[in-house]
Formats: structure tokens, C-alpha cells, sequence
């Protein structure tokens, strides 16, 4: 291999989506939408209600097919079939919903659907609580995330720290890319700017962020370039750096860069 080859595969951004389209009957909602994530940024997309966020990522974690266009990963062409897929190749979805489950504690939240264990008598499986508390524990810590106990189950907690909880639980994949829809949605001021601490954290670690906000104070805190989308086009993207809060805003209704 050539050296120029070498230093242009060094250069590939972690995901590249281009020119890709989604219909839903004969509504257009993602019309030739082109947009580089390099690893280790956040990048706040943001747009009105509609304006097809949503749409756009579920194509990038596989829970949507586009109906043309390509996405690329580290310059690879991925055809994502499920979300699974998107897992495998290290990206992972926060979804408003959380997807913790209630009534369990947050190891076995961290661990839901790939519980340790360990064989007994060499018959059967055990699930390996100790190993499950001790890697959530550190876990939480490598993160900086804080909950007064890990033993009750997750209802007991504030709304931020089961953000957190959910946040977390996706980080024992090593993933390259977090997406998040509204993950600061419903949050108190106090809680949100505790999530919006996590986000730079995992910046900070080499993960990628591409988050959903409707909160353009988050958004101008946390992110390193904001997405603008309006009735499914691509209106720009900015460096935060260089934006205001009108020229977003701007961006937003006016559909104009
Ligand atoms: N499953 C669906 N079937 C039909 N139309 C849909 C479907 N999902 C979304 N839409 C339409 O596609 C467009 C984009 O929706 P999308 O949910 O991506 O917007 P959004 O930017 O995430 O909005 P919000 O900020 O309200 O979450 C909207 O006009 C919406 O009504
Ligand atoms: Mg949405």
C-alpha cells in the first residue's frame, strides 16, 4: 500500500451518510441527506418537530432501511438489517424509552439480555452476581455516574439517573458511536446538565455522540457541530464554535444557511 492510500484510509470519518432518502407512502421524510461523523465528536442534530431526526437515525442504527443512498463505516459500506447488526459493528441507540426494566436493580439492568454466569458442578448455569456488581461499579466510575445505591430496583431512581443507567449499560460493548433521541427530554435542569457531563465524558473517552435536542442550550454547551434539518433536507452543519443561537434558530424555520 502506497503511502497517500494510507493517509487517506487514516481520514475516512468514523460514519458517512450519503444522499439517503426515506419515504413513508408519499411523504418524503429524508430526502438526499448527506452528513460525516468523525470518531470521538458530538454532533447535535436538531430541527422542528417532524423535520425527520428521527427517521435519520433509526437508518443509521438499522431500524430503518433507507431507500437509497449509502452509509459507510470507517469508509465501509454498511446494509444494516436490524439493529442488532448496528450493535455489532459498534453502535449503539439510546432510545426516549430507556428500555431499564422497573422492577430490577442496576446491575442487572447494566446486564439485561447478557447476564454472566458461571457453571455449577459443571451442570448448570448460575448468574455471576458478584461479577455483575463489581464491573457495573466500574463501570459507573470510569464514567464518573453516581447512584446512591446499586441494590434497589431502578424505579426508586431520579429520571437522570436512569438516563445514566441506560447510558451506561451500553458502554460494556465498547461501542464507537452513542445515538441518542432527547436523551435531556424531561429532565430537571440539575439532571439534565448531569447527562449533558456523561455526554462529554464519553467524548472525552474517543466515543462518538450524535444526539437529538430540542434544547438548544444543551446543544450549544456539549456539542463540536450542529446538524440542522427541516422537512427532511439537510440544511447545514455548523461548527458550534462558529454559530450563534440565532443563526441556529434561523436555520431551524427559515430552512436557510
Ligand atoms: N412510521 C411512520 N409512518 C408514516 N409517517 C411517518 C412515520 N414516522 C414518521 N413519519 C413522518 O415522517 C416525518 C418525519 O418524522 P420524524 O419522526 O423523523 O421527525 P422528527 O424530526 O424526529 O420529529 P420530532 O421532533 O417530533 O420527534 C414526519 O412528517 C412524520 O409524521
Ligand atoms: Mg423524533
Amino acid at each position: 500500500m502506497s503511502m497517500t492510500t494510507e493517509a487517506l484510509e487514516l481520514h475516512q470519518p468514523l460514519l458517512s451518510v450519503r444522499d439517503i432518502d426515506k419515504s413513508y407512502g408519499g411523504l418524503r421524510a429524508i430526502d438526499g441527506v448527506s452528513l460525516d461523523i468523525e470518531g470521538g465528536e458530538i454532533v447535535a442534530l436538531v430541527g422542528d418537530n417532524g423535520a425527520g431526526k428521527s427517521t435519520l437515525i433509526k437508518m443509521i442504527c438499522g431500524a430503518l432501511r433507507p431507500d437509497g443512498g449509502e452509509i459507510f463505516l470507517r469508509g465501509k459500506a454498511i446494509a444494516f438489517g436490524s439493529p442488532k447488526d448496528a450493535t455489532d459493528a459498534g453502535i449503539e441507540t439510546v432510545h426516549q424509552s430507556l428500555g431499564l426494566v422497573d422492577t430490577l436493580n442496576v446491575p442487572e439492568n447494566v446486564f439485561l439480555g447478557r447476564e454472566k454466569t458461571f457453571r455449577v458442578l459443571g451442570l448448570f448455569n448460575q448468574l455471576d452476581l458478584s461479577a455483575m456488581r463489581e464491573e457495573t461499579r466500574k463501570l459507573l466510575e470510569r464514567f464518573g455516574i453516581s447512584v446512591p445505591t446499586l441494590n434497589e430496583p431502578v424505579f426508586r431512581l431520579s429520571g437522570g439517573q436512569r438516563q445514566t443507567i441506560a447510558i451506561s449499560r451500553l458502554l460494556l460493548s465498547e461501542p464507537s458511536l452513542i445515538i441518542m433521541d432527547e436523551p435531556m427530554a424531561a429532565l430537571g435542569v440539575d439532571e439534565g446538565r448531569r447527562v449533558m457531563d456523561l455526554v462529554v465524558n464519553l467524548r472525552d473517552q474517543g466515543i462518538a455522540v450524535l444526539m437529538i435536542s430540542h434544547n438548544l442550550e444543551h446543544v450549544f454547551k456539549v456539542a463540536d457541530r450542529i446538524a440542522v434539518l427541516k422537512n427532511g433536507r439537510l440544511v447545514g452543519v455548523v461548527a458550534t464554535s462558529d454559530a450563534s443561537r440565532e443563526s441556529v434558530v434561523s436555520m431551524i424555520t427559515l430552512g436557510t444557511a
